[in-house]
């Protein structure tokens, strides 16, 4: 039988199309989050968009809804997106690395994100945006496969790579909306992600 991993990857090499990927997610049981999670939370917004978002795990209102970054923090995030011509309505998708709610919020482990990496390595793949947004450390570390933290990360022009990727996608790393509403000084900074974006 295979690993989580190996299932995962198997599973997501599998799909072709992001509808087909998001059944994938939605049938795939190696993640132990799933068994505490009401709801499978793939990914919100326009399929044929140019601009892929891809931030941490679902909450509790994630949880409920099915949806990613519907809680104050997506709010915030639905906001500063318009300030640039940005909706899941028209032209950016949004997804995350973890596609069930982490029991109390709790940060997902290295093997929940390792085993869900699949997933979100083939959407990129599938998708080909022009830009990839990481938000949040999390997503950073998981999609760039580096250490840096994120305010050292943020607001540069990044590349995300993969064997296998024809060729390598722009990312850029923000702040999360979380940590600004925890820290509303820091919107400035994320105000010059923005302008970068
Ligand atoms: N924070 C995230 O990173 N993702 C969500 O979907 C909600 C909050």
């Amino acid at each position: 039988a295979d690993s989580p991993i190996e299932a995962a990857r198997r599973l997501a090499a599998g799909a072709e199309t992001i509808a087909a990927l998001r059944e994938a997610v939605a049938g795939f049981d190696g993640c132990a989050l799933k068994a505490t999670a009401r709801n499978t939370v793939f990914a919100d917004g326009a399929e044929d968009a140019e601009v892929l978002l891809i931030g941490e795990a679902p909450g509790k209102d994630e949880d409920q809804a099915g949806k990613p970054f519907v809680g104050r923090s997506g709010q915030l995030l639905d906001r500063m997106l318009a300030e640039i011509g940005l909706s899941r309505q028209s032209n950016i998708l949004i997804s995350n690395t973890i596609y069930w709610r982490p029991p109390g919020n709790r940060d997902p482990t290295p093997g929940e994100t390792a085993t869900c990496l699949p997933f979100a390595e083939r959407l990129v793949a599938l998708m080909r945006p022009k830009l990839l947004i990481l938000t949040g450390k999390a997503a950073a570390h998981a999609m760039l496969q580096r250490e840096d933290g994120v305010l050292k990360l943020r607001g540069r022009r990044l590349a995300y790579t993969r064997e296998g990727l024809a060729a390598p996608v722009n990312a850029i790393v923000m702040l999360h909306p979380a940590y600004l509403l925890r820290q509303p000084q820091q919107k400035r900074l994320a105000w010059l992600d923005l302008l970068a974006i």
